[in-house]
């Protein structure tokens, strides 16, 4: 009778699942990719063609649009640390099918890999994905830039092209870098916890923070004639966001102090080694002072500086990941802080542990630049 009850539950379960994956059937032109997966929830995204236009250019070339309609489908009340079989039409047809892990919800053993800057050099990118897909992570972070343009939909396209079959079962959260230009693109595609802009979720007792450097999009308006004018205006244009980011950032962490391990993510980093960044990253130390080490965070990971860069402050690691596949940058001006530099393309995999957690870079030849031990807090 037990056996029955249970099996009667199960099945109920099971049907729900099914019942509410069921859904209008039409060619999926994007996805189906997994997103904001929790230890009792995921969503699964896909999109379809709706249309197509064109636009005749001064010069009489024509250029051809694709305008997609965004589906997303919430799996709620699953079991922890648990894989499903999804399938958005429902009816077992290959274009549809994929599948999700849920997160653990106790601390155990776990790997997330981050790559950044995947934005041109497809080749590139193409290849760090394939090291990714044999990395088997639970999750992947980018540090910004994942395209080029992020209010051309071809670079969309592209982009999720690429990381097809990785999506199809691996959830991809990203940060926004300067390249995506506050798109709605961004928006459209991915499903993010909080307010998609700055977010954080934990994996057992390891806590992630993902922050927005960039703020709203904006141009320069043809009244400010001066160039103290213009300065005071892209200095403060989005303060008042910057600020409201900075304090949630310090209620996170101070609310989740009891986290064993902390990471962070952000697209423009607090340490460049690119001489000509060197004063802007000297800008954003200043803006988040110590809150990183205060609160013994102990990796920070950017992008924007297309090459691998490890500073050590404070007992926190900042490091630049930014070899995903644009074009490389000299990394001339090494800073007090730098720990390691590499000038060549890489991801970076972190294998997160009971006691201790292992950061292990790996360049697109899958040579080992360098591991970094953290001790749990
Ligand atoms: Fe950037």
């Amino acid at each position: 009778m037990f056996q029955k009850r249970i099996f009667q539950c199960a099945a109920l379960f099971f049907a729900s699942v099914f019942v509410a994956i069921a859904g209008e059937k039409k060619t999926i032109a994007i996805g189906p990719y997994v997103q904001n997966v929790t230890d009792k929830s995921a969503v699964v995204c896909w999109a379809t063609l709706s249309g197509v236009s064109t636009v005749t250019m001064p010069d009489g070339s024509v250029q051809t649009l694709n305008h997609y309609q965004n589906h997303e489908m919430l799996l709620s009340g699953l079991q922890e640390n648990t894989t499903y079989t999804y399938n958005v039409f429902g009816d077992g047809s290959e274009a549809g099918r994929g599948q999700v892990t849920t997160f653990p919800k106790d601390i155990a053993p776990f790997k997330f890999v981050v790559l950044g800057d995947t934005r041109s050099r497809h080749e590139v990118h193409k290849k760090n994905i394939d090291r990714i897909i044999a990395e088997k992570p639970l999750f992947v972070v980018n540090t910004g830039d994942l395209v080029a343009d992020g209010r051309q939909i071809q670079h969309w396209e592209k982009f999720f092209a690429l990381n097809k079959e990785l999506l199809r079962s691996t959830p991809y959260f990203p940060v926004l870098g300067n390249h995506e230009k506050d798109s709605r693109y961004y928006f459209d595609f991915f499903n993010l916890p909080g307010n998609e802009r700055y977010y954080s979720f934990s994996v057992g007792d390891a806590f992630f923070i993902f922050l927005d450097t960039e703020g709203e999009d904006y141009q320069t308006p043809r009244y400010l004639k001066t160039a103290a004018g213009r300065e005071y205006f892209w200095a403060n244009y989005n303060r008042r966001y910057f600020e409201t980011q900075k304090a949630w950032v310090e209620h996170q962490l101070t609310l989740n102090k009891d986290a064993g391990f902390v990471f962070v993510f952000f697209h423009q980093p607090l340490f460049s080694v690119k001489k000509s960044r060197v004063a802007d990253a000297e800008l954003r130390r200043k803006f988040w002072g110590d809150i990183f080490e205060r609160h013994g965070v102990q990796v920070v990971m950017n992008g924007h500086d297309h090459h691998y860069h490890h500073a050590l402050r404070g007992g926190t690691h900042y490091i630049t990941t930014a070899g995903g596949g644009a074009g490389l940058y000299e990394p001339d001006t090494p800073q007090p802080e730098t720990q390691k530099i590499a000038k060549i393309e890489h991801l970076v995999s972190v294998e997160v542990g009971l006691e201790k957690s292992v950061l292990t870079a790996i360049d697109i030849d899958g040579n080992i630049i360098e591991k970094i031990e953290l001790q749990r807090r």
